[in-house]
C-alpha cells in the first residue's frame, strides 16, 4: 500500500498453510522478499514467498518478468537450504516474459541518460522488458522451452536491440554467447514451464485457496504511482486478474499490506520523508536496507492521504499493519493527515511529480508508547497508545485489521482475522 517493502514476503508466508497455491503476477526480479523463520533468513526475488512450506504451489505468472539467471540462482539458493523438495510444486507461465542480459544492459544506459533524473532503479532490466512485451519483441518462457523457437527469435530480436545499445554507447551482446547460454537456462527450466493459467483455474474450479503475491507498492503502480519514478508493472490488487490469467468474479478479498510508518528505495516524492535523526533512527531501528540491492530506504513518518488513495485504487477489504514494533520508545508519533499546497490543504494526491514539490504535509501527534511490543501475541495485551494508532490507521483505510506484524520471525504477529479463516 506504499512504496514497496511493506513486509509483503513475511506476510504471504505467514497465511501460507491456510491456502494451497500462491501466485506472483507482476514485477521481477526488482522485488525483494525477506521471510525469517528461525533466524534464517531467505529473500525471494521471483519465487512466490509460499515455497518455504511443503507442499504449497507456487506460480510464477504470465504478467511477471522472468531473469533465467536469477531464478536459476534462487532455485539453487532453495535447494541448498532444503526448501526446494519437489520441482513440481514451481510453476512457471510459458506466457511470462523473459529479462534477457541486453535488458539488464538497456536499464543502466537508461539511467545514465536521465542522469540527474534518474529513477534509481534496481538496474534488474524491468522498464525494458516491459518495454519490449508492449512492443511485442520479447522472448517468453514458452519460447525458452522449445528451444528453436527461442533460437529462431532472438535471431530476429538481438540485432534491434543491439543498435539501441550502440546508440546509447554501450557494448552490444554477442548472438552466440546469449544462445549458448539461453540453452542452459532452457535445460534448467523446462521442466517448470507450464500452462499456468490453466492449471490455476483447475485448482479454483476445484475449490482450492489462491493467494495472489503483489511486488512493489501501488504508488508505484505505472498508472497510478508517482510517474515516471515508478516501476513499469500495474502494481495494485487488480492487476493479479491480467497477470495470472484469473477473472475478477473469482477474487474474495483484498488483503493490503501497509507498514506503520513509511519508506522508499529509489528517486521520486515522497511528503512525509525525514531528513533529520528520526529518519536515521527508523532506518536503523527497522533495518531499512534494500534488500534486493542494499541501498539505504528513505524513511518518514506514516502518511494517511497515501494510504487512503492506495486503498481506494486496490480496493483493499483487510489490512496487515507491519513493523509496529519499529516504533516502540518514541515519546510522540507523527501522522500526515494532509498535504498544503499553496495555502489550501488537500487530500488528493498531485497526478504530477513536479506538484508535490510545494507540498506541505499536515501532521497530526499521536502518543507514542515506551514498552517493547515484539513479544505480545493477542491484541488485549497491546499498550493502549499502541491500540489507538492502529485504530487510526484502519479507520483511515477503512478497512478491517487482519494481521499485526511486531517482528520479522514468523511468529511475531497478531492474528486477528485470519483472511481465509
Ligand atoms: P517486502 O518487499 O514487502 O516483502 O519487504 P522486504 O522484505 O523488502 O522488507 C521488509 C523488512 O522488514 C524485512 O527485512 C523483514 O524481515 C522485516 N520485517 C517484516 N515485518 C516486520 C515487523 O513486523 N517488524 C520488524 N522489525 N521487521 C519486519
Ligand atoms: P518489493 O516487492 C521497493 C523501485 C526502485 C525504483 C523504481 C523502479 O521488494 O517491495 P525498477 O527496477 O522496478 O525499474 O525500479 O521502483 N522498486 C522497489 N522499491 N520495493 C520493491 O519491491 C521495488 N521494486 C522496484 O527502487 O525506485
Ligand atoms: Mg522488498
Amino acid at each position: 500500500m506504499q512504496w514497496g517493502d511493506e513486509g509483503k514476503g513475511k506476510i504471504i508466508d505467514l497465511i501460507t498453510p491456510h491456502v494451497d497455491t500462491v501466485v506472483r503476477f507482476q514485477g521481477g526480479a526488482n522485488a525483494g522478499h525477506t521471510v525469517v523463520i528461525g533466524g534464517e533468513k531467505t529473500i525471494l526475488h521471483l519465487i512466490p514467498s509460499g515455497i518455504l512450506h511443503d507442499n504449497c504451489l507456487c506460480i510464477i505468472g504470465s504478467g511477471v518478468v522472468v531473469d533465467p539467471e536469477a531464478l536459476i540462482k534462487e532455485i539453487d539458493g532453495l535447494s541448498k537450504t532444503g526448501h526446494m523438495k519437489d520441482p513440481a510444486l514451481l510453476a512457471l507461465s510459458q506466457n511470462a516474459h523473459l529479462v534477457m542480459p541486453y535488458h539488464r544492459v538497456l536499464d543502466g544506459l537508461l539511467e545514465a541518460q536521465l542522469g540527474g533524473g534518474k529513477i534509481g532503479t534496481t538496474g534488474r532490466g524491468i522498464g525494458p522488458t516491459y518495454e519490449d512485451r508492449a512492443a511485442r519483441i520479447g522472448v517468453r518462457a514458452g519460447d525458452l522451452a522449445d528451444f528453436e523457437i527461442f533460437k529462431s527469435r532472438i535471431e530476429k530480436i538481438l540485432p534491434i536491440k543491439n543498435k539501441q545499445i550502440a546508440n546509447l554507447g554501450g557494448e552490444p551482446v554477442d548472438m552466440n554467447d546469449l544462445i549458448e547460454k539461453a540453452n542452459g537456462w532452457s535445460k534448467r527450466l523446462s521442466k517448470h514451464i507450464v500452462d499456468a493459467e490453466r492449471l490455476l483455474y483447475d485448482r479454483i474450479e476445484d475449490g482450492k485457496q489462491v493467494l495472489f503475491e503483489g511486488a512493489q507498492g501501488a504508488m508505484l503502480d505505472i498508472d497510478h504511482g508517482t510517474y515516471p519514478f515508478v516501476t513499469s508493472s500495474n502494481t495494485v490488487a487488480g492487476s493479479a486478474c491480467a497477470g495470472s490469467g484469473v477473472g475478477p468474479t473469482a477474487i474474495d478479498g483484498v488483503l493490503g499490506i501497509i507498514k506503520a510508518y513509511t519508506t522508499r528505495v529509489g528517486n521520486g516524492p515522497f511528503p512525509t520523508e525525514l531528513h533529520d535523526a528520526m529518519g536515521d533512527h527508523l532506518r536503523e531501528k527497522g533495518g531499512e536496507f534494500g534488500a534486493t540491492t542494499g541501498r539505504p530506504r528513505r524513511c518518514g513518518w506514516f502518511d494517511a492521504v497515501i494510504a487512503k488513495y492506495t486503498a481506494r485504487l486496490s480496493g483493499v477489504s483487510h489490512i496487515a499493519i507491519t513493523k509496529l514494533d519499529v516504533l516502540s520508545g518514541l515519546e510522540k508519533i507523527k501522522v500526515c493527515v494532509g498535504y498544503r499546497i499553496n495555502g489550501a490543504v488537500t487530500d488528493a494526491v498531485p497526478a504530477l511529480t513536479e506538484k508535490f514539490e510545494g507540498i506541505e504535509p499536515v501532521y497530526e501527534e499521536m502518543p507514542g508508547w515506551s514498552e517493547d511490543i515484539s513479544a505480545i501475541r493477542r491484541y488485549e495485551d497491546l499498550p493502549d497508545a499502541t491500540k489507538s494508532y492502529v485504530k487510526f490507521i484502519s479507520d483511515t483505510v477503512g478497512a478491517k485489521i487482519s494481521i499485526i506484524s511486531v517482528g520479522f520471525e514468523r511468529d511475531a504477529h497478531i492474528m486477528i482475522q485470519n483472511p481465509f479463516g
